[in-house]
């Protein structure tokens, strides 16, 4: 047989792969918080707008960069809601983030150069930057970490080879947000160390600490910046995002979109145009919703004394249930432990190192089922959680000295400050 692409090979496996398989052997949920899609409808105007537009006839290729009409209200919203100054030529249409974070990789790295992706992270990153020969390595900002903290561990983990930071924040699956003071930090290293930063904002609008920062607000020659329809609209199946890039990269990522897929389905596109242009209640229901799901299961956890990272945005919850007193796996263990949640208790959460080593002995539970489905889904996490203490007081009473680490600044919170 040929041989098949070593790039290919090296991508690996997503986590959320393993999971699907073990849903043909095992009973399905009956609580599934594992996948981070919006539970909530599209709009009813962009779905209607999408209607229109295939009726209108919308079978045909468009430019490469993105509908005319939809660039321009991308632009507009960038300097309206990101501070950011950028021309239509520096914005292009992507099949959503993930198309939008290979794109921009794919313009800016060559073979054998590294990538610094946050660990715990969104796994898309480095299976990226393999598939294009790179290096992924990962770095930990500890949510809980003043901005110095935070800058000297990023520097630490700088080499030679590093070519690019990638940030996302808020962040998956965390909700960890970056202070202001953070990110202005990260884009003056970039500066110094001559590094691109690709910056995932694609949870931009679900940030419940002050307004989010753009770093491409800070610096218009070295950042670039994805953005997505998916979360902010309830839209994910659309497949449509944007990729905002300095103009030294817009004619080369033009070429490359060319080449990629041409362009982006356009009745989506008019979708997305009207969620830009049309009424944004929608949005602040949104916001509103995953708000007070996220009070509901931080309250939970803490009531059961379970650690979990305070989530300032996005729509998840990371929670420690493999380390003392709850188990005692020093490997980890939130493989197992998610496969006999799943199993005993008919709850699905995501694996903690899914998202990085550092995520190991970790879930995420993602806010994306409704009041009652969090509320019952935790209940039976919680006693999951409780016989898993029971059973390792009567073996072993003690975690390793790695598991009482606490690489993601979880704690369980004091008090209502946690809401
Ligand atoms: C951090 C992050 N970036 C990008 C994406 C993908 O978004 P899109 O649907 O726009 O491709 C996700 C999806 O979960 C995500 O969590």
């Amino acid at each position: 047989m040929p041989s098949v692409g070593s790039y290919a090979q090296a991508v690996g496996r997503s986590g959320f792969r393993a999971i699907s398989e073990w849903l043909q052997e095992l009973p399905g949920p009956e609580v599934a918080l594992h996948i981070g899609a919006p539970d909530l409808p599209s709009p009813a105007h962009v779905v209607a707008a999408v209607e229109q537009a295939v009726r209108r006839g919308t079978a045909r290729y468009g430019p490469n960069r993105g509908e005319p009409e939809l660039v321009e209200a991308i632009r507009a919203k960038l300097v309206r809601q990101n501070d950011v100054r950028v021309g239509t030529e520096q914005v292009l249409v992507t099949a959503g983030a993930t198309q939008g974070v290979q794109l921009a990789l794919s313009a800016i790295l060559a073979p054998g150069q590294e990538v610094l992706v946050p660990d715990p992270g969104w796994p898309n990153y480095a299976m990226a930057v393999r598939s294009l020969g790179g290096v992924a390595r990962p770095y930990a900002l500890a949510a809980d970490g003043s901005a110095a903290t935070q800058l000297a561990e990023l520097e630490r983990a700088i080499t030679p080879a590093t070519h690019v930071i990638v940030v996302n924040s808020p962040g998956n699956p965390t909700g960890a947000v970056l202070s202001a003071e953070t990110l202005h930090g990260l884009v003056d290293l970039a500066r110094r160390r001559d590094l691109w930063v690709v910056s995932d904002e694609c949870y931009e609008s679900f940030q419940f600490t002050g307004p989010h920062l753009s770093p491409a607000a800070l610096d218009d020659e070295r950042v670039i910046s994805c953005f997505s329809f998916s979360k902010t609209f309830a839209m994910p199946g659309m497949r449509v995002g944007y990729l905002v890039v300095p103009r030294s990269l817009s004619a080369l990522c033009l070429r490359l979109q060319e080449m990629a897929i041409c362009c982006v389905n356009i009745a989506a596109q008019a979708g997305a145009l009207a969620a830009l242009e049309g009424p944004q209640q929608a949005l602040t229901d949104m916001r509103t919703t995953y708000l007070r799901r996220r009070a509901g299961v931080t309250r939970r956890l803490r009531d059961a004394g379970i650690p979990y990272t305070d989530p300032q945005g996005a729509f998840y919850v990371f929670a420690r249930v493999t380390a003392p007193p709850f188990g005692h796996d020093d490997k980890g263990g939130d493989w197992d432990w998610t496969r006999e949640l799943l199993r005993e208790k008919r709850v699905l959460v995501a694996p903690g190192s899914t998202f990085g080593a550092r995520g190991g002995g970790w879930v995420r539970i993602a806010l994306t089922a409704d009041d009652e489905a969090l509320a019952e889904g935790i209940a039976r996490l919680v006693a999951f959680c409780h016989a898993d203490a029971d059973a390792a007081s009567l073996t072993v009473t003690t975690g390793t000295a790695d598991e009482r680490r606490d690489p993601v600044g979880a704690r369980p919170r004091p008090g209502p400050a946690a809401q």
